[in-house]
């Protein structure tokens, strides 16, 4: 199957969260399927063309028609990629060149992702590769679908497109006007990418695209209902029969304990006990927390942000680090309020809590080895992929039960058994802490169960492979229409 991938991040050329670990894993996975010929699209972000690790030739040179205007776009193949996936960057310096570090924020980000998805269908052309099928992501690939069905008809007689949701809360909204100016689309389609009056990306995918999936089970019955779907309940409950929920993997190559070169110590399923021991002390020395073996390290590695279940984490905090012997280290960065609260909770309990307000791979990995209990009370959560990542390093989660949480940390009872984790309901503060007593509980007073349920965890497959698997079923489903 010729299957072409389109998205606005993909690791390790670049990458804001979890959508460029998918990026990654997934093209990588279905390209490991006989007889699959997988292309990647990506944005050529000008962090991308300044580094000598990522040489690219250039192979086309375009003009992109956007409304009345046309745009240049040149092709760049990535020449070192080796596992089968042939990577393309689509160039313009207007649009991701020369901008700053991140990979989104700007004014016309409307038009630069409009200008990329018209881009990935003129670059097919250009290339020749008229895929069976289109896989995009997020609002801003969203446009490709309506793309595809109002104007490239001609070119692509029989390609199917799937549209991935990864992150409801960014749509691609866009004033009205931008619907002649830039998008240039068939007047038939404005009801299409009509929200109220104004132009929605997402909500045009969603009406376009032959199937819609989302990245767990439970997640894709959660966005029937207003409070996950940030207004686009309504439309997803009635294309609900083009929806499906198929929960992410990890790519168990880059995550895995046994080889991790960021790890002070390597260890499996049989040697997890010493080699986590290790780990934790020198976790312990280098975040400047008192090295105590015995004592429950509980992590968070996360974007500050409120839906990450933050301010459950704030409202228990202070009461959690009083009643019990246990250390807390966080590490990432975000929003200036829970910033300031964890470098003063650190001030509060110096021998108690780490905030480690940064962003650092290494040091994210050499969490997940070193913790003891993973914490991650988000609001909502689409998958989440990091409850992953620690489970295979031996960190036994603690999660609200919601989204791809629920589907992949299913609960332990109060002896660690029958599950992968320790889970809570309602999203509700006293929950959390009563959830994640108990897991401390187990920890402190049954420290057999604890190691049982720490190699359960590390012994669940969250490679790519099953996931892949279905991806691939969707895809012939669409074939065979
Ligand atoms: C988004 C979601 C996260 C998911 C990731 C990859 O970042 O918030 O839950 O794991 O995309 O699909």
């Amino acid at each position: 199957m010729r299957i072409a991938v389109c998205a606005s991040e993909g690791a390790p050329y670049c990458k804001s969260g979890g959508l460029g670990d998918v990026m990654e894993a997934l093209p990588a996975a279905l390209s490991r399927i006989e007889g699959n010929e997988v292309i990647l699209f990506l944005p050529y972000y000008s962090k991308v063309k300044r580094s000598s690790a990522y040489p690219c030739e250039k192979v086309a040179e375009l003009r992109v028609r956007l409304g009345w205007r046309q745009q240049y776009a040149g092709i760049m193949r990535l020449t070192n990629r080796s596992d089968g996936v042939s990577v393309y960057f689509i160039d313009n310096e207007y649009y991701f060149g020369g901008r700053g570090a991140s990979l989104y924020g700007d004014l016309d980000d409307g038009e630069r992702f409009a200008f990329f998805s018209r881009a990935c269908l003129d670059a097919m052309i250009a290339l020749s590769f008229i895929p069976d099928v289109i896989q995009c992501n997020d609002w801003q690939t969203a446009l490709i679908p309506t793309y595809l069905k109002a104007m490239y008809r001609g070119a692509f007689p029989q390609t199917r497109c799937m549209y991935t949701i990864h992150n409801i809360e960014y749509q691609g909204w866009a004033h009205a006007d931008f619907f002649d100016e830039v998008l240039g689309l068939p007047w038939e389609y404005r009801g299409t990418l009509d929200m109220g009056g104004a132009v929605n990306m997402m909500k045009g995918a969603i009406e376009t695209a032959d199937l819609v999936t989302t990245v767990s089970e439970t997640y894709a019955r959660e966005l029937m209902y207003p409070y996950y779907a940030h207004g686009l309940d309504g439309i997803l409950a009635g294309y609900s029969w083009k929806l499906t929920g198929i929960t992410n993997g990890i790519d168990t190559g880059v995550f895995n304990p046994e080889t991790d070169p960021a790890l002070p110590a390597h260890f499996n399923c049989e040697s997890f006990v010493e080699g986590k021991a290790a780990c934790k002390a020198a976790l312990q020395e280098e975040v400047g927390l008192p090295v105590k073996p015995d004592v429950p390290l509980m992590v968070m590695v996360t974007r500050l942000a409120g839906h990450k279940g933050l301010d459950l984490l704030c409202y228990i905090a202070r009461r959690l680090l009083w009643e019990e012997d246990a250390q807390l280290l966080i590490l990432g960065t975000g929003e200036a309020q829970y910033e300031h609260f964890f470098r003063d909770l650190q001030n509060q309990f110096p021998e108690k809590c780490a905030a480690k307000i940064t962003f650092n791979l290494g040091l994210a990995a050499r969490i997940y080895a070193g913790g003891d209990i993973y914490l991650m009370p988000s609001k909502s959560e689409p998958c989440g992929l990091s409850q992953m990542n620690a489970m295979r390093y031996g960190t036994v989660p603690v999660v609200h039960a919601t989204g791809g949480l629920k589907d992949t940390v299913p609960p332990a009872d109060e002896n660690g058994e029958g599950g992968l984790g320790f889970t809570f309901q309602s999203y509700n503060a006293d929950d959390f802490l009563a959830s994640l007593k108990r897991c401390l509980n187990l920890y402190n007073h049954n420290p057999e169960g604890f190691r049982a349920l720490q190699r359960r965890d590390m012994e669940q497959d969250f490679s790519w492979n099953v996931p892949a698997g279905r991806y691939m079923e969707l895809f012939r489903n669409m074939l065979s229409w």
